[in-house]
């Protein structure tokens, strides 16, 4: 993202360089062409924008037909077929609807486990109050719970939850990196004693890339100071605390054939062959820009179960604009959604897919409608909390099986 705002940035500056030269400069012809080229671009740019954004509704033919949640009785057969369905509650309360009671057999709190929910960074205390509402109430419904996420550079360099940096310019310079290493130490300590018992798995670091490009390691808050042993740290102070805990890394992809997925494997690859103690892999599977077919997901699926390793569909969802082509885009969404979960679970190792939202009545990809705008509406349930196709067409599969 910085880099498409440097690169907005330059264009900004070219285009208004070109325009003071056409005025005040001799060389006018170099000028013109310039102004011309950039503000073809421009004009480029904007349409491809407006068309990105533009109005778009579909008919939920779906709704005729439409069963309560409460006749399906998904979570049994989930349960019968040892087979997880995830979504991320954003409170204790949620567990008590139909969703929880009738389909979803799997939690992950969506932010409730993050560093900045549980500690206050300048005290240095932890508050596990609203978690523990969470994680009890599940365990208590038999729920299971994924914990999401100790390690996260993102949620400190974007999201200022707690800022970091701001926190360690507080200490010398050279001091810095022993504060954040007693940091990131004292947090899986406190945290994986706390839930010892009741959460058996855990993102132990999540989203070491960089978003975009070939797949360098990100050089977030960790990563600047600790430099890539924080990744392999995270995980040996994690099997220390509890050898028995299911430890993850959790990465996003836009698609899984490209560069930036083979640098993940080498990644994964490279940590195993230093003894690092990774159990499972979990691909977010936020399809925002881009649908990965359901045999490429299998594909890279395979290539970290083949290893040995656990593999998890972490934060899944599909925006119904990705559908816009089809005669019925909620159908067509339902059946890919269907079709992941089916092909995945062909896979020995394969242990689960969540989706990163229960209904489409929240959403974090509505909190960000400038980026992308709406209809998002990804989930399994609709903002009624009605069954979807993709529920539906799940059910379906499940029963035949
Ligand atoms: O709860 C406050 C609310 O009181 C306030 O009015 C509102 C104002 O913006 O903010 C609300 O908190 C926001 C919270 O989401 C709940 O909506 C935080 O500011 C916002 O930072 C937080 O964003 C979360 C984000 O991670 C950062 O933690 C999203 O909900 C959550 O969906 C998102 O999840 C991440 C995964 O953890 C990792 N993978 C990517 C995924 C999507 O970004």
């Amino acid at each position: 993202m910085t880099l498409y705002i440097n690169l907005a940035g330059i264009f900004m500056l070219a285009l208004v360089a070109s325009i003071l030269a056409m005025f005040f400069n001799k060389s006018r012809p170099v000028a013109k062409f310039l102004l011309v080229f950039l503000t073809a671009i421009l004009v480029v740019a904007v349409i491809t924008v407006l068309y990105f954004r533009r109005p778009m509704e579909f008919e939920k033919h779906y709704v005729n037909t439409a069963l309560p949640l409460e006749t399906l009785l998904l979570n049994k057969r989930l349960q019968q077929a040892g087979m997880y369905l995830g979504a991320p509650p954003r409170n204790a309360n949620q567990l008590d609807s139909h969703a929880y009671r009738h389909v979803f057999n799997s939690i992950t709190p969506e932010n409730d486990l993050k560093l900045g929910h549980l500690l206050d960074i300048e005290t240095l205390e932890y508050d596990f109050t609203q978690a523990d509402a969470l994680v009890t109430e599940a365990i208590k419904r038999n729920i299971r719970v994924r914990g999401h996420a100790l390690v996260w550079g993102k949620l400190s360099d974007i999201f200022n939850a707690p800022d970091l940096d701001l926190w360690l310019s507080h200490f010398p310079e050279l001091e810095r990196t022993a504060k954040l290493t007693h940091l990131l130490d004292l947090h899986i300590t406190s945290v994986l004693n706390h839930y010892q018992g009741k959460i058996l798995e855990w993102d132990v670091v999540n989203e070491p890339l960089e978003m975009f490009g070939r797949g360098q390691l990100e050089k977030n808050v960790f990563y600047r100071h600790l430099g890539e042993e924080y990744i392999e740290r995270a995980f040996f102070k994690a099997k220390a605390i509890d050898p028995e805990l299911q430890l993850y890394l959790n990465e996003q992809f836009f698609n899984y054939t490209d560069q930036r997925a083979e640098a993940f494997y080498q990644l994964v690859m490279s940590l195993l062959n230093k003894g690092v103690p990774i159990d499972g892999i979990g691909l977010q599977g936020h399809m925002v820009f881009h649908l990965a077919t359901p045999e490429e997901t299998a594909a890279y699926v395979k290539r970290f179960t083949s290893l040995g390793l656990k593999v998890q569909i972490t934060e899944f969802e599909a925006r119904l604009r990705l559908f816009s082509d089809a005669q019925d885009p909620y159908q067509a969404q339902g059946e890919y959604y269907r079709d992941v979960m089916r092909i995945c679970y062909e896979i020995d190792g394969f242990d689960g897919i969540t989706f990163w939202g229960v209904d489409d009545s929240i959403s974090w990809l509505d909190d960000m409608s400038w980026l992308f705008p709406k209809p998002n509406e990804a989930y399994l349930l609709d903002a009624q909390q009605r069954a979807k196709p993709g529920l539906i067409l799940i059910d379906q599969w499940l029963k035949a099986n």
